[in-house]
């Protein structure tokens, strides 16, 4: 049993060998009335879903999982929870010595290459989010394209493999989720963003906006990029959605 802000959160695992979507699954045992803390894993997908509609690549070997939530919180601060779990998920491979970093706002990048991304969706009702689910898929063993990595390859390259199967994977990344998650609020996200912003690989990156050159400086509480912008000597910070600008891996 995990505790999840101050609501205890009763985990109930649904372990598939091969389905469309996790993400899928979780939004379809919801509608059955399963609870917040229901978990699909799968051992592949023949339909993974990646951000802004793109597919996820699911073969075998990799770590394919999501997480129902009820999270409550206003809609428009959907973006604290894939922010909110990247930091967490980040937090606790760092603490198995994987050096990962955040690309804002989903990807896990390891020596400049992804090795995961999360998925989040969410249902609103009068302008307050009522359901959520927290997608994962992380590369273990699976091929994975040019600029991704999986930890296999990392792992090839180190003294010590630290994570030694799919589910302590799993069990660190869940555990991830949960800690980061209870800072998922307009106030506790403060307390978070100093450490996220460490984490951040795009942080003091050159972005271009509608022409205009400038700055990443951070992340705002809301879970948007915090950019400014430069024409002449005038600066201006403007906060951008995720999916409004693309930043290359570093
Ligand atoms: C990204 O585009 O970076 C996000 C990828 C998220 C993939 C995971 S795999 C488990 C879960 N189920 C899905 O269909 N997608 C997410």
């Amino acid at each position: 049993e995990a505790s999840v802000g101050e609501v205890p959160l009763k985990l109930s695992y649904h372990i598939f060998e091969t389905l469309p979507s996790t993400n899928q699954t979780v939004w379809k045992l919801m509608d059955q009335g399963a609870e917040p803390g229901t978990v699909a894993i799968a051992l592949e997908q023949t339909a993974g879903r990646g951000q802004w509609g793109r597919q996820w690549q699911s073969s075998l070997g990799g770590l394919y999982l999501s997480l129902a939530l009820a999270p409550n919180l206003p809609a428009i601060n959907s973006a604290l929870l894939t922010l909110c779990s990247a930091w967490g998920i980040a937090t606790a491979l760092r603490s198995h010595s994987i050096p990962v970093f955040i690309k804002w706002p989903n990807d896990l990048i390891l020596w400049g290459r992804k090795l995961g991304g999360i998925l989040t969706e969410t249902r609103v009702q009068q302008g307050k989010i009522t359901k959520a689910v927290v997608g994962v898929g992380i590369n273990w063993t699976n091929p994975v394209p040019e600029t991704g990595i999986n930890l296999q390859s990392f792992f090839e390259q180190q003294p010590q493999q630290v994570i030694t199967s799919l589910e302590s994977l799993a069990a660190i990344t869940l555990q991830g989720i949960f800690t980061g998650y209870q800072y998922a609020s307009p106030k506790q996200i403060e307390t978070l963003l100093p450490s996220y912003l460490e984490l951040l690989t795009s942080k003091g990156r050159c972005v271009i906006v509608d022409g205009r050159s400038g700055v990443v400086v951070g992340v705002a509480p809301t879970g948007e990029l915090r950019v400014r912008l430069y024409s002449g000597a005038a600066a201006e910070e403007i906060c951008l959605q995720p999916g409004t600008i693309s930043l290359g891996y570093e």
